[in-house]
């Protein structure tokens, strides 16, 4: 008789929640796997966090652990502190973390202290750049997870590289790519009218919320500057982040944003018709140049390094830098360059169920 396995799957920031949720979907088809949800809370805001639960179809939190904001020690000790209780009580059989988060590398730390399996989904990927506090957080990930499942091969290679035992590795594609594909039926243009007054396909998006492009004056402007050149050819919608509409009023260049159409942080669907109906996408996100990519339309990264290189040797992709004569010439170059994209393999919605099977083999077997 099989018994029944305990998994634990952690969320707290939004690129978070549209990688658990089609995975607790597919997972909820297997009669012998008790999923339990817990949010950490990093994100706090209706439009960071609260919004995607409901339109991503996430069940309500077994556990709101409520770390909110704070300094990366504070808010991984917050977040380890609460979640050791939540091992201790509910004491799962693996707990599963996404992306790279701090969420996510404090949950890890707890997690193997306990000796408790985890799952690492989008295992592998590296910048380089040990600057980036995600860098941090993916290799710790990585170090102490049993299973790494990997959204590209190049991230399968990181890890063989540094010397993870082959048989943890399982490639099994962008669980992000699953409910994009999911939800673009229903990202038609028409969704926007109210919200934004643009043309279908006649204006850029950008996001832009890494602390190195932000916190500092002089990249800002930069980068603002390279921006201004765009918006006199289109619009530029720009969703803001909170950590960026702060930076904005200090800065005081809420004035410099004339040609830009400012928004709120915006819905899963609602971004996604926004994103999949541009001319091209400016941003510094990691997510982003994945679902550019997978959408086939251009995109300009606004930073010097990539953990995503698929999205340039197979995307749309390109590293522009932050300095603002390689940000024009970068626009310039995607306006006249039209390459067919290839979608990276595995990419193809089907990396939950995938993942599902690696679950099953671990812990039924
Ligand atoms: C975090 C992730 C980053 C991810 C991003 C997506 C880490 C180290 N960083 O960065 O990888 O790309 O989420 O958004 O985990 N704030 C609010 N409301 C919220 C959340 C944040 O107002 O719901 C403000 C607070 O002032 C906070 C600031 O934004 O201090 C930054 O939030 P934080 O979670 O620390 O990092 P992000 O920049 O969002």
């Amino acid at each position: 008789m099989t018994h029944t396995r305990t998994v634990i799957h952690v969320v707290g920031a939004r690129p978070n929640f549209m990688k658990i949720a089609p995975l607790m979907e597919a997972m909820h088809a297997e009669p012998h796997f008790r999923q339990v949800l817990i949010n950490t809370g990093q994100h706090y805001d209706e439009k960071m966090a609260g919004g995607f639960f409901r339109e991503l179809n996430l069940p309500v939190p077994d556990r709101d652990l409520g770390v909110g904001s704070g300094s990366h020690a504070v808010q991984t000790a917050k977040v380890m502190i609460a979640f050791e209780e939540v091992c201790l009580d509910i004491k799962p059989d693996l707990v599963v973390v996404v992306g790279d988060v701090n969420s996510t590398m404090a949950a890890a730390i707890v997690a193997a202290k306990l000796v408790i399996p985890i799952a690492h989904v989008e295992a592998g990927l590296r910048s380089r750049d040990r600057a980036m506090p995600e860098e941090v957080n993916r290799i710790v990930t990585d170090r102490l997870a049993d299973l790494l499942l990997t959204p590209s091969r190049d991230g399968d290679e990181n890890l063989l590289a540094e010397g993870v035992p082959p048989e943890r590795i399982r490639f099994v594609g962008n669980i992000m790519i699953d409910t994009l594909r999911r939800h673009l039926p229903m990202a038609r243009f028409d969704r926007l009218r109210d919200k934004v007054a643009v043309e279908q396909g006649r204006y850029a998006v950008l996001t832009l919320h890494r602390p190195s492009n932000v916190d500092h004056p002089e990249t800002f402007n930069a980068i603002l500057a390279a921006l201004k050149h765009v918006a006199r050819d289109m619009p530029i919608v720009f969703p803001v982040h909170p950590r960026t509409r702060t930076r904005l009023a200090e800065f005081g260049l809420d004035a410099a944003m004339s040609g830009f159409v400012l928004t709120e942080p915006l819905g899963y669907t609602d971004f996604l018709s926004l994103t999949s109906n541009a001319r091209i996408i400016l941003t510094d996100s990691g997510g982003l140049q994945e679902e550019s990519t997978a959408l086939g339309i251009p995109c300009l990264t606004m930073r010097e390094n990539t953990e995503r290189p698929i999205t340039i040797t197979h995307g749309t992709n390109r590293l522009v830098g932050t300095r603002t004569a390689d940000i024009i010439a970068g626009y310039h170059e995607a306006m006249a360059t039209n390459t067919p994209p290839r979608v990276p393999e595995l990419w193809d919605g089907h990396t939950a169920e995938r993942i599902t099977d690696v679950f099953r083999g671990f812990l039924l077997s």
